[in-house]
C-alpha cells in the first residue's frame, strides 16, 4: 500500500476527518473496544451493537480523541464493520483501512492500526461477556498481537508502502 506522499492526504481521508461517518457512542452496547497510544495521547473507543443470532455486528460508533488520521481510520473502519459478521469484521486489517482511506502519509500510516485494535478490543470485550459463546477462531491471538504493538513503534519494513 502507498501512501499517498510524504504529506498529503487522499480525498478520501479528507472526507473521512471532515464527516466522519458512525461518530458517537451506542447507549447500552454490547461490547465496547477502548485501545490508546500512550505515546501520542490518541484514544479510540468503538461500541458495538450485535445480533447474537447471527454473530453480526449490526450497529457501530467510534469516539476518538486523535490526529486526523486516526479520525478518518476509525470513520472508515466502522463503515467497513457495520452489518460484518465476527467472522468477517476479524478479516478487516489496518491494511483495509488504508487501502480503503486511499493510503496515509508515511508517517500517519500507523495510526491505521488502532482501528484494527479497537476491533479486536470490543470483540474481546463481547466474548468476555459471554463465555459460553464460541469466540471465531484465532481473536485471541489477534488481540494478543495488537495489544504488543506500539502504532508508533511500528517497523517501517512491516508497513506496505
Ligand atoms: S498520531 Fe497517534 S494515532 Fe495518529
Amino acid at each position: 500500500m502507498k501512501g499517498v506522499s510524504d504529506t498529503m492526504y487522499s480525498d478520501t481521508v479528507m472526507d473521512h476527518f471532515q464527516n466522519p461517518r458512525n461518530m458517537g457512542e451506542i447507549e447500552n452496547a454490547d461490547a465496547v473496544g477502548d485501545v490508546g497510544n500512550p505515546k501520542c495521547g490518541d484514544q479510540m473507543r468503538l461500541t458495538l451493537r450485535v445480533d447474537p443470532e447471527s454473530r453480526t455486528i449490526t450497529d457501530i460508533k467510534f469516539k476518538t480523541f486523535g490526529c486526523g488520521a486516526a479520525i478518518a481510520s476509525s470513520s472508515m473502519v466502522t463503515e467497513l464493520v457495520k452489518g460484518k459478521t465476527f467472522d468477517e469484521a476479524l478479516t478487516i486489517s489496518n491494511r483495509t483501512v488504508l487501502e480503503e482511506l486511499g493510503g496515509l502519509p508515511n508517517n500517519k500510516m500507523h495510526c491505521s492500526v488502532l482501528a484494527e485494535q479497537g476491533i479486536a478490543a470490543a470483540l474481546i470485550d463481547y466474548f468476555e461477556q459471554h463465555p459460553d459463546l464460541q469466540a471465531p477462531e484465532g481473536l485471541l491471538e489477534r488481540a494478543e498481537l495488537l495489544a504488543n504493538i506500539d502504532p508508533h513503534g511500528w517497523p517501517e519494513e512491516d508497513v506496505e508502502h
